[in-house]
């Protein structure tokens, strides 16, 4: 039996995780417990479920909400806690980390995990209130080069969710990479990165009628949420130093 320690979700929510190591889930990527196994990352991780509190919080209870991307299920417990949906969809590739989801949210109900490709359920139903797309690799630059999220990010949104949340890693070195994506696909981006944010409003609402009210951030990526109506002005929540452990800690 492996073990298991105990934490708390944004300094309240019990949450249990069995000790696995990473299992390779895609020819580039490896699952959660990759991250989440490392001390700094799991700080990360804590600002992580901030992010998406402060993009979700102000939403009702009791709506149908799907998880493309369910990892260890952190993103889950801050859910279930916060917006108590009447459904909740989860889909993950890693069987590892489908067990632990199993084992982390079984006090919880109405719940379904699906052990598969997120290809296979992003925009397949009709009846989405809340989309929580923690990807595990999403940026403009990767998205107009090799189209891989957004033709299902536009199947989802011809279905009218009212708030998709997007983990987007292009704050990741941003002041390296800002100048050389206005080269290559004729931009206007500054070093600041809220330029890149604006950008991306405004590309979104072009290509799908939804834009990007709020943004949270902190080092290494972007949180932000979608919804059907036309960009205007971005309110933006940082994460900095030391905020980690108000979004998971040791219990
Ligand atoms: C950023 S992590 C999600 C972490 C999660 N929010 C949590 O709270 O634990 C992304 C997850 O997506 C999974 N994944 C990668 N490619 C996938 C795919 N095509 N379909 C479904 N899951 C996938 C990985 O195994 C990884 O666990």
């Amino acid at each position: 039996m492996n073990s298991i320690s105990k934490w708390k979700v944004l300094d309240e929510f019990d949450f249990e995780l069995i000790h696995q190591e990473p299992t390779q889930v895609t020819k580039d990527s490896l699952d959660y417990y990759e991250y989440i196994n490392s001390s700094r990352n799991r700080m990360q991780t804590g600002k992580n479920v901030q992010c998406i509190k402060w993009l979700v919080e102000h939403l009702e209870p009791g709506m149908i909400v799907e998880e493309s991307f369910g990892g260890v299920g952190i993103f889950a417990i801050a859910i279930q806690n916060l917006l108590k949906p009447a459904q909740h969809r989860i889909t993950e590739l890693s069987p590892h980390c489908v067990e632990q989801l199993h084992y982390a949210l079984r006090n919880y109900s109405g719940i379904k995990i699906y052990n598969g490709k997120a290809e296979d359920t992003i925009g397949i139903s009709d009846d989405c209130d809340v989309c929580i797309m923690d990807f595990p690799l999403f940026t403009y630059s990767r998205e107009v080069t090799n189209p891989t999220w957004v033709p299902h990010l536009k199947r989802l949104l011809s279905k009218n969710p009212k708030l998709v949340t997007i983990t987007d890693g292009a704050r990741f070195h941003y002041h390296l990479h800002w100048d050389r994506l206005n080269k290559k696909f004729g931009l206007n981006l500054t070093n600041d990165f809220h330029s890149y944010i604006e950008f991306m409003s405004i590309w979104f609402y072009e290509h799908t009628g939804y834009s990007i009210p709020r943004c949270g951030f902190h080092g290494s990526c972007f949180y932000y949420s979608l919804e059907a109506i036309p960009p205007s002005k971005i309110e933006y929540l940082h994460f900095g130093e030391g905020t980690g452990p108000a979004g998971l800690r040791s219990a």
